[in-house]
């Protein structure tokens, strides 16, 4: 299976014909990456001054805008300079969205946006420990932000000046990937979503569901046989293109490459074409239970701490 869906177009806010959008919702939904490689995000010539590696604070990842608190993180830029930096991660959070919304609206419509990012540091000089090694492959899980199955939708915009490549490697489907590792993950122990969230470790609620994610994402980055030996394949988003895909379902890693934009949704699993397909369905399938469901003893838990 080729592991893009290519979609035709030049403009994030075009029309798509009802076939396309349908033909998009399916690959998108059984694991292919959308990519547009008509779609530039084009810097104005402000912004392209940006396009610089210490716009960075040299120890984050990314430099992160959150759009529903206003609040930019991962850069040391202060006063005018900043203000033009917000306004180019707002511009690019509208101009995903737009895609999304005119592509996709049957998600659009229950859609939170999540973070958007500017990533100006080259892939292979990022800091980082084995966990937030996103040069190894992994489906994307976050440790402090729960989210209870919902997707993680997220659109690239490469940006590199010189006309680089981002290069990825895309792994295998999911469901064969849950296969290989559900047996050897361990369960959650009771008590340990209420103590993360009691002691402020979490923003909501650990689900059985998030618990499985993140120790998929951990043990899969653990496994040096399995990312050398799995199944999977190189690819080059070239420089001015724009690819979709959904993170928590598709094993990826950036390998090389500099000057990207992402921007960040959160897709409630009602919302799909398909709702099968969700990692939230293919788990409960294989463990045969709700991994969504809070278990009695959390919530007598968390009862008696409030009566105290
Ligand atoms: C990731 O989402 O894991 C990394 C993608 C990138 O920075 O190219
Ligand atoms: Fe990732």
């Amino acid at each position: 299976m080729d592991p893009l869906e290519n979609i035709d177009g030049d403009r994030f806010d075009g029309v798509f014909p009802v076939p396309v959008m349908d033909r998009a919702a399916h690959a998108l939904e059984g694991g292919k990456v959308l990519f547009f490689p008509r779609l530039a995000f084009a810097l104005n010539a402000d912004e392209r001054g940006f396009l610089d590696p210490r716009c960075s604070d040299g120890r984050s990842k990314n430099v992160s805008y959150d759009l529903s608190s206003g609040v930019l993180k991962g850069t040391t830029l202060a006063g005018g300079e900043r203000d033009r930096m917000q306004a180019m991660m707002l511009r690019f959070a509208q101009t995903a969205r737009a895609l999304v919304a005119t592509l996709l609206p049957m998600y659009e419509r229950q859609l939170r946006v999540g973070r958007t990012s500017y990533r100006p540091v080259e892939v292979k000089d990022r800091p980082s420990s084995y966990r937030k090694d996103d040069s190894r492959l992994h489906v994307d899980a976050f440790p402090t932000r729960p989210n209870q199955g919902e997707r993680i939708l997220r659109v690239f915009s490469n940006v590199n000046p010189a006309g680089r490549g981002r290069i990825w490697r895309l792994g295998e489907p999911f469901e064969i990937c849950a296969q290989r590792f559900l047996p050897s993950l361990r369960r959650p122990f009771p008590g340990q979503r209420w103590l993360l969230r009691a002691t402020g470790l979490t923003a909501g609620y650990r689900s059985d569901y998030d618990h499985y994610m993140l120790a998929l994402h951990d043990t899969m980055k653990g496994d040096d046989h399995y990312q050398r030996h799995c199944r999977q394949c190189e690819v080059s988003f070239p420089a001015a293109t724009t690819w979709m895909v959904f993170t928590d379902q598709v094993p990826h890693a950036a390998m090389a490459g500099q000057y990207l934009f992402e921007q960040t949704f959160h897709v409630p699993v009602q919302c799909l074409q398909d709702p099968a397909t969700a990692p939230l369905a293919v788990l409960e399938r294989l463990l045969g239970r709700s991994l969504t469901a809070r278990p009695s003893g959390d919530a007598l838990q968390k009862r008696s701490i409030r009566a105290s």
